[in-house]
């Protein structure tokens, strides 16, 4: 599995030969101008954790050039699908076996309404198991008692969780989650993006080493591979 980070809380993941999407927010992104071009992702799936702006921005456009299919709970699902995009909805709790692997779509702790107003479920993350190794997407979320769940589910390789603080738990809160949701090696997102999610990277990093854990920061454009 080979993930890219492009900014913020959106990225590109390679398995078993498909290219996955998560929560596009590119053309928003004025640190992702000239590195990450929206114009050139062309994904066979877009996976949405929520419908907040800053997941949901450059969604449609990839969609409709890119013939995607949009994952993500039944009313993001259904905006995506009253607008001709191809979707495939998921609720909270229920997994799919995909053409790249498996997908549960699990509870995270934060809000979910479209730009517009419209109701968009509630928020959720992603377990992703493909190729014998596993990942969790937390999406935007507070440390939650949920996350315990997560190793009865499946032995993470990779936690993804949020650590800009603010909006979402901060890198504080995400050393407890990576034990909540037992995995010592994360990746943070979601952060640095605009002034209320800016982070001191090495205290946060520190935070993690502390506990024996590793926190990668992954500049805009750089790859994991897990
Ligand atoms: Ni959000
Ligand atoms: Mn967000």
């Amino acid at each position: 599995m080979q993930i890219t980070f492009l900014g913020h809380a959106s990225l590109q993941i390679m398995v078993a030969g498909k290219t996955l999407l998560v929560d596009p927010f590119i053309s928003g992104n004025e640190k992702a101008k000239g590195i990450i071009d929206v114009n050139e992702l062309n994904p066979d799936y877009i996976l949405v954790t929520h419908a907040h702006q800053d997941h949901i921005l450059d969604v449609e456009a990839i969609a409709k050039r890119s013939k995607a299919v949009v994952v993500s709970n039944f009313e993001i699902a259904t905006y995506y699908e009253n607008k001709g995009i191809a979707v495939h909805p998921m609720n909270h709790g229920g997994s799919w076996n995909f053409d790249f692997g498996v997908l549960k779509y699990v509870n995270a702790i934060h809000t979910s309404s479209f730009p517009d107003g419209t109701y968009g479920g509630q928020p959720g993350g992603f377990v992703l198991s493909s190729e014998d190794k596993h990942i969790y997407i937390a999406g935007d979320t507070a440390l939650t008692m949920d996350m315990k769940l997560i190793p009865l589910f499946a032995k993470l390789d990779l936690a993804i969780l949020p650590v800009g603080d603010n909006f979402t738990m901060g890198p504080k809160d995400a050393v407890i989650a990576a034990d909540y949701v037992g995995c010592d090696k994360v990746l943070g997102y979601h952060y640095d993006t605009f002034g209320f999610i800016e982070i001191d990277h090495e205290k946060a990093k520190k935070a993690f080493a502390d506990t024996g854990k590793e926190l990668v920061l992954l500049k805009i454009g750089e790859e994991l591979s897990v």
